[in-house]
């Protein structure tokens, strides 16, 4: 039987795990012993410290793009809440690296992400980018990403992030077609967008940006058209995301009360298996599922994206719903941005939830996350014997040809691209699919309390292949 008969295509699953365990308000509250063995385990350094990256949220934006899901607040970029929020941001800072478990972590990658970064005056991008210098050893950070939008972006921006260690700077174009970005409340101009590019190329940074596939009533010709333009202008790093309607994206509405179509599992996979053949056959490399990288730019390439799928790493989170790893400890930050400023005294983590992290763990979400996102799982990182559903799910994997094991690793074939959330989600256990349930029953209630009795939600299901996360953390931008 082939792939694409073991995954029928109504069947194919699509990014269910960004990250794992599927860590929630609803399976993992917070309760005094586990707020106490959280402290508890930051206050021991690790014998021979670990390896991290480190994540920063900035959750404001000036418009809200209608198709975006993401944890934002629309501001303008003088508002006092800005101030606050950065103020509080400092202060989870300096609360965990106080902490001796911190202390000893070697900080390897950093992605400051939103929302939007740019939104950020000089000032302030200076007050974090210095707050992490001063607070953090940056001794053995390989590279700084940050995300900024087209309308925001400014010169002087880009200039503060050369002169303070920034190495990568990405932001959303989504699509050069004039009608999907009136659809999309894209408000940015192309000539903006030259202006833009000048600068980044003046201050010697490589262009990359996000694209949007999967857009309702978006053509196969205009997804091509968009992945020319970008070979064409020579993008170093191509960020390709799947459209996903869900909540509290203003399009969610449009689509529920019928203006647009929903795009159908078929089309997305057509629209996503064009994509990776057409910039593997330009020269592009896979760095995550998602990303394509041009091997002549190794400055482009997002290692934070790749290390939040591997065991070798913790993930430093910070910012409201920032999820992160660390000490064994699988947490998310308070989600409300005025919650997470009212809470955030220097003296508290600001948790939302949490759940201990065992060595099975690890290993489930190396095969998860390694599967699903980074199609390998390196042997080296296995500290355990195979579970008997690992070990069935790689012998079927191998029989039907989705999968090869070499003497380092698992990698998914050329056969089993497009299929690869269906082949994570062979390694998933009941445990965990009982926390993904919980996870959508978290932010449905959420949804329902931010928006009001306007959205309806439909009751949440253990079939989680059709539901996009809402985090807040980008993953592998
Ligand atoms: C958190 S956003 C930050 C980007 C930045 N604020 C900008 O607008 O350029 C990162 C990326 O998430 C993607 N994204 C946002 N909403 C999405 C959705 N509903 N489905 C899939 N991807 C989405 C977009 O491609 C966006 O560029
Ligand atoms: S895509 Fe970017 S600018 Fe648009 S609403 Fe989302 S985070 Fe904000």
């Amino acid at each position: 039987m082939s792939v694409s008969e073991l995954y029928p295509v109504e069947r194919v699953r699509h990014m269910p795990f960004f990250y794992y365990p599927a860590v929630n308000t609803d399976t993992d509250a917070l309760t005094a012993d586990k707020q106490a063995g959280f402290r508890r385990d930051l206050n021991q350094p690790k014998a021979g410290g670990r390896k991290a990256i480190l994540y920063l949220h900035v959750p404001f934006c000036r418009t809200h793009c209608s198709y975006c899901f993401y944890n934002i607040k629309v501001l303008k970029k003088t508002d006092p809440a800005v101030s606050a929020y950065l103020d509080a941001l400092v202060r989870q800072m300096a609360f965990y690296a106080a902490t001796p478990y911190v202390q000893n972590l070697s900080i390897e990658h950093i992605f400051i992400g939103g929302g939007t970064p740019s939104m950020l005056s000089d000032e302030h991008l200076r007050q974090v980018l210095t707050a992490l210098r001063e607070l953090f050893d940056l001794r053995n950070v390989q590279d700084m990403s940050i995300e900024m939008n087209v309308e925001t972006m400014t010169a002087s921006n880009l200039e503060v992030c050369r002169e303070l260690g920034v190495s990568r700077i990405s932001f959303g174009w989504q699509t050069s077609v004039p009608r999907l970005r009136k659809m999309l409340a894209l408000v940015a101009s192309e000539r903006r967008l030259a202006n833009n590019i000048g600068d980044l190329q003046r201050l010697g940074y490589s262009l990359i940006w996000d694209l949007l596939y999967a857009v309702p009533t978006q053509t196969m010709e205009e997804w091509d058209a968009d992945l020319q333009r970008s070979i064409d202008l020579g993008v170093a790093c191509i960020d390709i995301h799947r459209c996903d309607i869900v909540p509290p994206a203003p399009l969610y509405e449009l689509v529920r009360e019928g203006r647009y179509e929903r795009v159908t599992q078929q089309a997305a996979l057509d629209q996503y298996l064009h994509a990776y053949r057409t910039l593997t056959a330009a020269g592009y490399v896979v760095n995550t599922f998602q990303q394509f990288n041009r091997p002549d730019r190794p400055d482009a390439v997002s290692h934070y994206g790749r290390y939040y799928y591997r065991s070798s790493h913790d993930i430093l989170a910070f910012g409201p719903g920032g999820i992160g790893v660390v000490a064994d400890w699988a947490y998310m930050n308070a989600r409300d941005i005025d919650e997470f400023v009212r809470r955030s005294t220097g003296d508290d983590p600001v948790l939302g939830c949490a759940c201990p992290v065992t060595p099975a763990t690890w290993q489930e979400r190396d095969f998860v996350l390694g599967m699903g996102q980074l199609w390998s799982v390196p042997k080296a990182l296995l500290t355990g014997p195979l579970t008997a559903q690992q070990g069935a799910a790689l012998e079927k994997l191998i029989r039907h040809g989705a999968m090869v094991e070499t003497e380092h690793e698992y990698r998914l074939t050329e056969d089993a691209v497009g299929y690869h959330f269906s082949i994570a989600n062979e390694f998933v256990t009941p445990e965990q699919t009982a926390r993904n349930v919980g996870y959508l029953r978290s932010i449905s209630k959420e949804i329902v309390w931010r928006a009001g009795s306007r959205t309806e939600m439909p009751p949440p299901t253990a079939d989680v292949g059709e539901v996009t996360d809402t985090r807040s953390a980008p993953a592998a931008t």
